[in-house]
């Protein structure tokens, strides 16, 4: 959440934090802002809205500048207004910070602020923090660098802050504790991005920024410390990602070329890994831990939204290949209650960003315990990839859309892969099983790109049902996951409310619902339980209400049960989720496009939530 850009060198420093601030967008839109230095001082830009808007009220300004930082909001403390836009300015007017992230004891140190003379001009945590430093800063007549290290160890919370100094034009300081920091070394000059997509054109030499490191950025040196004022040694990686993945491509939304890439990225994830003719599945990570899977007597999977739904298909599937027990759990309940976590157990912790707040704290917390801990992981170099013993990364390439799709089905991929692994080793799978899902498996993309060849009639669904004001989705074993999928994706992208459900708990309560108007979306591929949900489907349409549903190719008893269907082909159960969940993504980027929506950056949310 939030989106921080900062440059130091020879070059003009506004195009490349405007550039960096929208590739960031994706991480918080309410407000917008910049700050540069040059000799005639620091100067700041800051407006409500989008990056748009702030180009716009930028023009004529002075952005002569070869330094300097940028931050587009998701609002915490204080509404989105161009007052509690960052960055903030000291009171002294000489310091400027950007800031990610949420200060938990900003009100006491506010407190004592304001009893020293000190006023606000924002609702702030982040204006509060900076004062504070300035405070420091003055009183022990240090410098800034001093003066940050003195005020993290006093903070609570969590943050990625950027600093300019007036008495210093030409060094950023930069710290971290939770949210993700990552510095680009060029030729003397610096980059420094929420992740590595402002830098991509100019440098691939990464550093991650841990947290508790502080950084002293200059155009020709990057100095790293820890709290305790010791230096550390920069450990840079090579970035491998290249501009292309981060951009439209001619595609009208990210979400809608997301959706699209999903045949290339659910290959790119069995790459290496699975190779059927040989009945092989390779993956390192995993593989250093197998003994300890095997005799699992738990896993637990924490995440939170879209991935805490690929967690949930993936219980179903660890449970009938692997026969041990599995949990799925919400990282933002795990890490508060006192969850049992017995010696051996194993946790998967699966997100696309690698630095969902909650999901980093679950897994901190279950690690201390003694647990295993596997990420399942987008983002390379990503916090929660870090922390975790081992993995395997999901291969999808950068996801910018809010509204995750490929990083689902990639999920969906390597918690396939683990289960047939493990399955196979600890014997609970039988060999011809096996064999047949890594066929099958192997064949996903391909089916994959014939359900997408369908795109066209899901968008006349579309405009059929744009108006509806509800809709329910509702689904059976491994498809149950998807319909709780299906109604996040058109939540997010349309607004319309929309609730998941198991096909068969739906007489328990939501049946009520159910007239006319209502819109009943049914993920009715052919599986196991396949004759249940058919009556589940008749049980609505006596009710009269309208029975859209992802069916298989060829079902021609749930096609004259649906008023409307979206199909896909046929796939074993274990691997259909792949499938049926593409045409629901695109039900939902349809109705959202045709009710006007900003569908890649929809309201109040931010692609990657590293606030609790
Ligand atoms: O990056 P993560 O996978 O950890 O993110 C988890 C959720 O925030 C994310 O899936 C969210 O629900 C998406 N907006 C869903 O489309």
């Amino acid at each position: 959440m939030c989106g921080i850009v900062g440059y130091t060198g020879p070059r003009e420093a506004y195009p490349i934090i405007i550039k960096g601030l929208k590739r960031l967008e994706y991480r918080g839109y309410d407000s917008t802002g910049v700050a540069l230095q040059n000799s005639s001082g620091l100067k700041v830009y800051k407006k409500k809205g989008k990056v748009a808007e702030l180009e716009d009220y930028i023009v004529g300004k002075d952005l002569h500048s070869n330094i300097g930082i940028g931050h587009t909001r998701w609002a915490t403390h204080g509404e989105p207004s161009d007052r509690n836009a960052h960055p903030h300015q000291s009171s002294s007017g000489k310091l400027a910070m950007i800031h990610n992230g949420i200060i938990e004891n900003y009100s006491q140190l506010k407190k004592e602020l304001t009893n020293k003379g000190y006023n606000f001009t924002s609702d702030t945590d982040t204006e509060v923090l900076l004062n504070f430093i300035e405070e420091i800063k003055k009183n022990n007549q240090c410098d800034l660098e001093e003066a940050v290290r003195i005020a993290l160890k006093r903070v609570t919370g969590a943050y990625v802050i950027l600093l300019l100094d007036e008495d210093n034009p030409d060094t950023i300081i930069a710290a971290r504790k939770g949210s993700p920091l990552v510095i680009g070394i060029g030729k003397g000059e610096h980059f420094l991005g929420s992740d590595a997509s402002p830098m991509l054109e100019y440098t691939k030499e990464v550093v991650y920024i841990n947290d508790y490191e502080l950084a002293i950025v200059k155009p020709d040196e990057l100095i790293l410390k820890n709290l305790g004022n010791e230096k550390i040694t920069p450990y840079v990686q090579k970035l491998d990602i290249e501009l292309a993945a981060i951009e439209k491509g001619g595609y009208e939304h990210f979400m809608l070329k997301e959706i699209f890439e999903q045949p290339q990225t659910i290959y790119d994830c069995l790459r290496g890994r699975l190779d059927a003719a040989e009945g092989t599945i390779t993956m390192s990570g995993i593989q250093q831990y197998a003994e300890q899977i095997v005799s699992a007597s738990r896993i637990v999977m924490i995440a939170c939204g879209t991935s805490w739904h690929a967690g949930l298909v993936a219980e179903y599937i660890f449970e009938e290949l692997c026969r041990i027990n599995v949990e799925v759990e919400y990282a933002s309940e795990f890490r508060y209650r006192n969850p049992v976590i017995n010696k051996g157990d194993v946790i998967i912790a699966i997100s696309q960003s690698g630095e969902t707040a909650d999901t980093l704290v679950a897994i901190e917390k279950a690690k201390e315990q003694g647990a295993i801990i596997l990420g399942v992981v987008n983002v390379v170099g990503s916090s929660i990839a870090r922390i975790s013993h081992a993995g395997a990364y999901t291969h999808a390439g950068p996801e910018i859309g809010v509204a995750s799709t490929k990083a689902f089905t990639a999920q969906l991929a390597v918690l396939t892969m683990i289960a047939l692994k493990i399955g196979y080793i600890k014997g609970t799978i039988s060999e011809e099983r096996y064999q047949n899902l890594l066929n099958e498996l192997q064949e996903i993309p391909e089916k994959a790109a014939w359900t997408l060849k369908h795109s066209d009639s899901i968008k006349a669904l579309a405009e059929k049902y744009k108006d509806a004001r509800d809709f329910l989705y509702l689904g059976r074993g491994y498809n149950f996951p998807v319909a709780l999928e299906g109604a996040l994706k058109l939540k997010e992208i349309s607004y319309i409310h929309a609730e998941g459900y198991p096909a068969a708990e739906m007489k328990h309560g939501p049946i009520a619902l159910v007239d006319e108007e209502l819109p009943v979306v049914f993920v009715a591929t052919k599986d196991t339980y396949h004759e249940k949900v058919v009556s589940n489907m008749q049980e609505i349409k006596a009710r009269k209400g309208k029975v859209i549903s992802v069916i298989t190719e060829g079902d021609e008893v749930s096609r004259e049960l649906s008023n409307d269907v979206m199909i896909i082909p046929e796939a074993d159960e274990i691997l259909a989720p792949m499938l049926s969940v593409i045409p629901l993504q695109l039900l939902a980027y349809y109705i959202g496009v045709a009710k006007g929506c900003d569908v890649d950056k929809p309201r109040n949310l931010a692609k990657s939530v590293t606030v609790e």
